[in-house]
């Protein structure tokens, strides 16, 4: 009778998988061992019993065996034939987990303790169909050509310059200088390459800002629609998360004093060039009035600047950091100009602050990302970027034009939004929540994915509607997805 790991065994090597079969029965092997089903001093099949049981090539078992005795896991007893190591500790046989064979086996829970993420996690989302998503760039548009030669160029000098090391956790030093002249001379904020902190987008920059600001059970203002991932920040920091109401015309200053009245509040998050996810711009006497909140109840302001490039009916406003740079953290991100997967933003903020910052760097990923910052330096310097941006610019002006057709064509009556005067977005009220529900619930179904409409209330402040992107798919395939979501309006 066949032993049960012999069996097992069989069923761990699998001719289809990537990995060499010599390694798959090196590491069924070593499966066995751990597991107390080959024990200390056991004496192995030969290479040509085992080769045959498998179904495998002779050479390929002896190959394995010699590598489990170069490993210590296996010895050779001459003539007798191969054993388990005796110096291993000895191990029982571990009780089978369940009826499934080993090979269904799945590496799902660690045998330690850890902290689970939230019932529901931000990563990981998945799904079918088209997604009009929340806002971001069309990812096909940014020549590849470009960047290609982009990074060449940066590897070429990064290495003779011998810049690829450990190096400072603030950013490449050219990155940090091409930011501070760009917001200085774009976007108004009294700053050198010393108040600026390069991060893995601006997710990071609001986590880095977040983690310095707060200390658990701080109490940590949002507008009660906001961007999640900065709610799941000062949650993940034990903050205190208080919504604010919001207006067609942004945050509620009024609301914002009241809660400041009622707690100490540490910080306020906040996204005032196009509010995500309703798009609106703030006016500027809400700004000052923040501002003067911010002075009198002595709190931080994040302010979250993650599309401010694209503006298309007139000059945006400055950011607030502009007039209160000792007050504001400022959260600035390529993302959206360029692509996302390139993890480039940065934090402008007062030195000390960013010192603060580098070490929430050192202690996270060490410094970033050189190279990836060496080519977004380069495409900055050379005039690249804006090269870009008056290019995407037209593109997406028109793509915006098309969306708004296409939503008074699939869901008049439905739903009403403005069209936006800048960034990547339209925010659509339903004029009947059931409606909105029922489109929630039959979408999927038709192949089209957004995100939830609850996904921007925290709590159950705030009113509920859809964010939809309009630049990353092109005009007919936007259309489609439109009428996909008219179809489900009409179902
Ligand atoms: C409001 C807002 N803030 C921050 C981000 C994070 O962008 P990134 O980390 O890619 O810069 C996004 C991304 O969509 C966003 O919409």
């Amino acid at each position: 009778m066949l032993r049960p790991w012999k069996v097992v065994l069989g069923e761990r090597i699998d001719s289809s998988r990537s990995m060499p079969i010599y390694l798959q029965i090196v590491h069924a092997l070593i499966h066995e061992i751990e597991r107390g089903r080959l024990p200390s001093g056991a004496f192995l099949p030969s290479s040509r019993e085992l080769a045959k049981l498998l179904g495998v090539n002779r050479k390929t078992v002896v190959l394995a065996y010699e590598d489990l005795i170069a490993q210590g896991w296996l010895v050779s007893n001459g003539t007798r034939g191969t054993m388990v190591s005796d110096t291993l500790p000895d191990r029982r046989p571990a009780a089978p987990r369940s009826t499934q064979s080993a090979a269904d086996e799945r590496l799902d829970k660690p045998a330690f303790r850890f902290q689970p993420p939230p019932e529901r996690p931000l990563a990981l989302q998945g799904g079918t169909g088209v997604k009009l998503d929340e806002g971001s760039p069309d990812g096909r548009i940014f020549p590849a050509e470009i960047l290609t030669q982009a990074y060449r160029s940066a590897i070429r000098r990064a290495t003779r310059d011998n810049r690829l090391l450990y190096r400072d956790p603030r950013g490449a030093p050219r990155l940090r200088e091409s930011i501070a002249t760009m917001l200085k001379a774009e976007r108004g904020l009294a700053v050198t390459a010393d108040n600026i902190c390069i991060t893995r987008g601006s997710q990071n920059g609001i986590f880095l800002a977040v983690r310095t600001l707060i200390a658990p059970g701080d109490v940590a203002l949002v507008e009660a629609l906001t961007y999640e991932p900065a709610v799941a920040a000062f949650q993940a920091c034990g903050a205190k998360v208080v919504p604010v109401r919001i207006d067609e015309q942004g945050i509620d200053v009024e609301d914002v004093e009241r809660q400041c009245r009622a707690h100490r509040v540490r910080a306020i998050f906040l996204t005032p060039h196009h509010q995500f996810p309703t798009t609106v711009s703030l006016r500027p006497e809400r700004r000052l009035r923040l501002l003067a909140l911010a002075q009198q109840f002595n709190f931080a302001i994040i302010e979250d600047d993650y599309d401010h490039e694209f503006h298309f009916e007139s000059q945006p406003l400055l950011p607030m950091a502009s007039y209160a740079p000792d007050r504001i953290v400022y959260v600035g991100s390529l993302s959206k100009l360029m692509l996302p997967a390139l993890r480039i933003g940065y934090v402008a903020a007062p030195e000390t602050l960013i010192d603060a910052f580098a070490h929430g760097v050192s202690l996270i990923d060490g410094m970033g990302n050189t190279l990836t910052e060496e080519v977004a330096a380069e495409l900055i310097d050379e005039g690249e970027l804006r090269r870009h941006t008056r290019k995407v610019s037209q593109i997406y002006a028109q793509r915006r034009l098309a969306f708004a057709d296409g939503l008074r064509a699939e869901l008049d009556g439905v739903a009403e939004f403005r069209v936006p005067g800048g960034g990547l977005a339209f925010w659509l009220r339903f004029l009947d929540p059931a409606m909105l529900d029922r489109i929630e619930a039959r979408a999927p179904a038709l192949g089209v994915r957004f995100a939830d409409s609850r996904s921007f209330r925290v709590g159950e402040a705030g009113d509920r509607g859809l964010r939809l992107g309009f630049a990353s798919l092109r005009e007919d395939e936007a259309r489609a997805a439109l009428a996909k979501l008219g179809k489900a309006a009409r179902m």
